[in-house]
């Protein structure tokens, strides 16, 4: 039975949309919980209490075959031939896999030009998706696949679907599964789109309704300081979820700001390079509920803590280290205790995003220049490794 080999459908009975003989699977979910005190001491944590959730080992190199599985189920139930997305790679990567893999349809994918990492579009185009380049940046492929969905009548996979939440859900069962279903302090994971922190508040609210915890994490999202506006909107224009009455002036005028002022994404972190997150509600929502916060960190502390987690013996993409960054600062702030039990999310793997990478550990100044050196990054940090 293919529902037991899936780390997401064996919670089939949390995901009651689809029937066990419709599930589509190409065995996502087999990821692990792995505690380092290696990258702890990093962080600040007294020993054994950080754990890293490992999503780069699914079977496209990131945790979206978890929501994948579960929108392509969907999208296979209603007999779609067509299923598209806009992406930052990840997810266009997720999603022609599973179309090739599964036969079910043909996957067109919108990425914005030159903003995506050669590893995630190899993904893409090998795995057979149609590949459409449009000029902008992720906002803006996000509009325009909206647009042509819509029109067209094309199945929309992005985190907007709220079947791939469902899916994103049993990453925190996973976690708590691993724990013995001892509720850890804190959830750190990276902010872009917001799918996995929205999925994840709803993961402990419907555990906490069902009485399989008693008490929720806390979750903290981590923004890229260039991409940074739910930051700039929980932490600093203080728009909160509000029992689902949230004060929308807020959000409208930091939009039109960012139109007027032509202010855009921008960071070595490409997967989270995104302005204007499709789920900002619902993360609002897990933040209210779980009494969260959000931190911005720099391409130099995302890729400072990339390195710690590579020499801890591990490994992820730029995004995913924003994490630990964002973890050892709020440790540094007092928020997170030395002796909380945190998990810090990895989305993604190493191999998937290199040129950062190789650019911070270069000795050859001109390569270390164009990729880094003007963003402002300097090698100080690594240096004292
Ligand atoms: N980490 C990685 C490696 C990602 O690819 C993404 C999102 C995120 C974190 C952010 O997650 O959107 O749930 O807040 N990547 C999307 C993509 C946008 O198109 O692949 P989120």
């Amino acid at each position: 039975n293919p529902v037991r080999f899936s780390g997401v459908w064996r919670f089939h009975e949390l995901l009651p949309f689809a029937p066990q003989d419709r599930v589509v699977t190409v065995g996502e979910g087999q990821t692990l919980l792995q505690q380092t005190d290696a990258v702890g001491e990093y962080v600040g944590m007294d020993n054994g209490k950080l754990h890293l959730q490992y999503e780069g080992m699914n079977p496209s190199g990131s945790f979206k075959d978890n929501g994948m599985c579960a929108a392509v189920t969907h999208a296979s139930i209603l007999g779609a031939q067509r299923a598209a997305c806009a992406s930052t790679g990840n997810t266009s990567a997720s999603l022609a896999l599973y179309c090739s893999a599964t036969r079910l349809m043909k996957a067109i994918i919108f990425i914005g030009s030159g903003k995506i990492s050669y590893g995630k579009l190899s993904q893409a185009l090998d795995y057979g998706a149609l590949t459409v380049q449009i000029a902008g940046d992720f906002d803006d492929a996000m509009l325009r696949v909206r647009e042509v969905a819509k029109e067209l009548g094309i199945y929309l996979v992005n985190s907007v679907n709220p079947f791939r939440l469902e899916g994103q859900k049993t990453i925190m069962f996973r976690v708590l599964e691993a724990l013995r279903w001892e509720v850890p302090d804190w959830i750190v994971v990276p902010g872009g789109n917001l799918g996995n922190s929205s999925a994840f508040g709803k993961a402990f609210m419907e555990l906490k309704e069902l009485g399989l915890i008693d008490r929720v994490p806390r979750i903290a999202v981590i923004n890229a300081s260039g991409a940074d506006t739910l930051y700039e909107l929980h932490e600093r224009r203080g728009v909160r979820w509000n029992g689902g009455h949230v004060n929308m002036d807020p959000i409208v005028q930091y939009n039109d700001q960012m139109d007027r002022e032509g202010i855009k994404a921008d960071t070595i972190a490409s997967a989270i390079e995104i302005n204007r997150p499709v789920n900002l509600k619902k993360c609002l929502r897990a933040l209210e509920f779980t009494d969260g916060v959000v931190r911005q960190v720099s391409d130099q502390e995302i890729l400072d803590a990339k390195a710690r987690v590579g020499a801890g013996g591990f490994g992820c993409e730029p995004a995913s280290a924003a994490s630990v960054a964002g973890a050892k600062m709020l440790r540094r702030e007092g928020v997170i205790s030395a002796s909380d039990r945190v998990v810090c999310i990895l989305t993604g793997h190493e191999l998937k995003d290199p040129t950062a990478t190789v650019a911070y550990h270069t000795t050859d100044q001109e390569v270390f220049h164009k990729t880094l050196g003007s963003r402002g990054v300097t090698k100080a940090s690594f240096a004292n490794k």
